[in-house]
Parts: C-alpha cells; sequence; structure tokens
C-alpha cells in the first residue's frame, strides 16, 4: 500500500514513520510512504505558499494552485488535458472538522492501494481546491492541532498495522480493543507474583477455551466501566451480564 502525504512539514511526517514497526513494514516492501513537500510546487523563489484571506480575519490560507499541483505530483499520469487523471487516487483532508477516525473506518481504508492525505496549516487551505480534490475530510478528535501531520501520521499508523505483513501475526491486532467492538482485557507477564499481587490463576491454567472467555468478559467488563457508550452499540445477552456483575461483585 502506498501513502502520498501532501505537507509544508515533509521531515516531521517521514522522521515519525521511519522509526518501529512502520519504518520496518517499509524497509522490507509492504508499505511505501512518501511526503511531499507543498512548497515545491509554490511557483515562486521563496516557497510561499500561502496568502491574506479573503472577507478579514487573522492568519494566512493555503493558496489553492502549489496544493492542487502537488496532488497532481503523485497522481500518475494526468489527463488529456493536463489535470486530475480519472483513476485518481483516494484523497483524505485532515481536518478537525472532519468525520472522527474509528478503528472501523481505517479497516475501510486499508482497500486502497494509494492513499493521498492532504495536512493543511496555518489558518487552513482554500475551499476550491479541496473540492476539486479532496474526497473525504478526517479528523483525530475534537480538538484543534497547530497542523494535521500527527493527525496524518495517526491515520497512517493505524490503517499500516492492518496491512499483512506488518504485525507479526494477525491475531496481534484482531484481539485488540476496538476490534471487535470492545476493549481489550488486562493482561499479564512473568513474575507470577508482583508485589504480593498474583496474575489471575486462569491465565497459568493452560485452558485455553477458559483463557478465552475470562478475556472476553474482562474486556466486556472493561467496557462498562470505562466506555459505556461502546457497550450500546453490543447486544449483551443475560449470561453475560451475570458474569460481568459476577466480577463487580469481587472487586
Ligand atoms: N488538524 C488540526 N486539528 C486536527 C484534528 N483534530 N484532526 C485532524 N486534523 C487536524
Amino acid at each position: 500500500m502506498k501513502f502520498s502525504v501532501l505537507t509544508l512539514f515533509p521531515k516531521q511526517v517521514k522522521d515519525f514513520l521511519g522509526e518501529s514497526i512502520i519504518g520496518r513494514a517499509e524497509e522490507k516492501g509492504i508499505l511505501s510512504i512518501e511526503a511531499i513537500d507543498i512548497r515545491d510546487f509554490s511557483g515562486n523563489r521563496y516557497g510561499k505558499v500561502d496568502d491574506t484571506l479573503f472577507g478579514g480575519g487573522t492568519g494566512m490560507l493555503m493558496q489553492c494552485e502549489p496544493v492542487y499541483q502537488a496532488f497532481l505530483s503523485v497522481c500518475g499520469e494526468a489527463d488529456t488535458e493536463g489535470g486530475i487523471p480519472s483513476k485518481k487516487p483516494h484523497c483524505i483532508f485532515m481536518s478537525p472538522k472532519g468525520a472522527v477516525l474509528t478503528q472501523e473506518k481505517a479497516r475501510e481504508l486499508t482497500k486502497y492501494d494509494h492513499l493521498v492525505i492532504l495536512c493543511g496549516h496555518y489558518e487552513g487551505i482554500d475551499q476550491r481546491v479541496l473540492d476539486e480534490i479532496v474526497d473525504e475530510d478526517l479528523s483525530i478528535g475534537d480538538y484543534v492541532l497547530t497542523g494535521g501531520e500527527v493527525a496524518a501520521c495517526v491515520v497512517i499508523d493505524c490503517v499500516s498495522r492492518m496491512i499483512p505483513g506488518v504485525l507479526p501475526n494477525e491475531e496481534a491486532y484482531e484481539e485488540e480493543s476496538h476490534m471487535q467492538g470492545y476493549l481489550e482485557a488486562p493482561q499479564y507477564t512473568k513474575p507470577n507474583i508482583w508485589h504480593e499481587k498474583a496474575v489471575p490463576e486462569v491465565m497459568i491454567s493452560g485452558n485455553h477455551a477458559k483463557i478465552k472467555e475470562w478475556k472476553r468478559i474482562h474486556g466486556l467488563y472493561d467496557t462498562w466501566k470505562r466506555r459505556p457508550d461502546m457497550l450500546e452499540k453490543l447486544d449483551i445477552s443475560s449470561e453475560d451480564w451475570k458474569k460481568i456483575l459476577e466480577i463487580e461483585k469481587d472487586r
């Protein structure tokens, strides 16, 4: 899968994604991540890509043409008039006005071979170019960042780890928080006893069916306690509720 990030700060994106699991996936050729500097398409000697706002208001707005040219540069063959080809890559604009990223959304994005992620800075980007190239706006939460770069890295990280071969095995993410609509159960490693706290007995029992059930019910319990909004979307049976309330009694 290929990601093309259109940004004024390519180094920020490459530095972040060059490390760890995503960096290794890129070295292995499973992913390719390019960060395109919008300033390279300024069309002037100073690399100026922004201007003051029409209609008043403080700050500067990124102009259409550099963003448009940066986008064209990652689209492959232009159409006969030098414009956007009909088979253009899917383009996401990182914006606090977008739909908030969810695990489901990230999974949906894995279906694309090529994603273009556009990052705004300053006051934002002229609406006319957004209307022309962007397929969807995405936000990473209800707060405002200084620019879209960190948000783009979050999207790429979250989407990439679901691509086969990026994580050591697929189960690694299938059982995680959010993947099944509820949070992951607590996890434990050696030693068996630490600060007089023992690992739950079932976890060292070797009984895989019991361990699986323990994880499921404790995952549901934690979801009920921490994210009741998520539980509302699940159809919890009365049997399961009984088990969840048992945990509550034992605490
Ligand atoms: N740019 C600024 N704030 C953002 C947010 N919350 N999500 C995505 N892009 C942003």
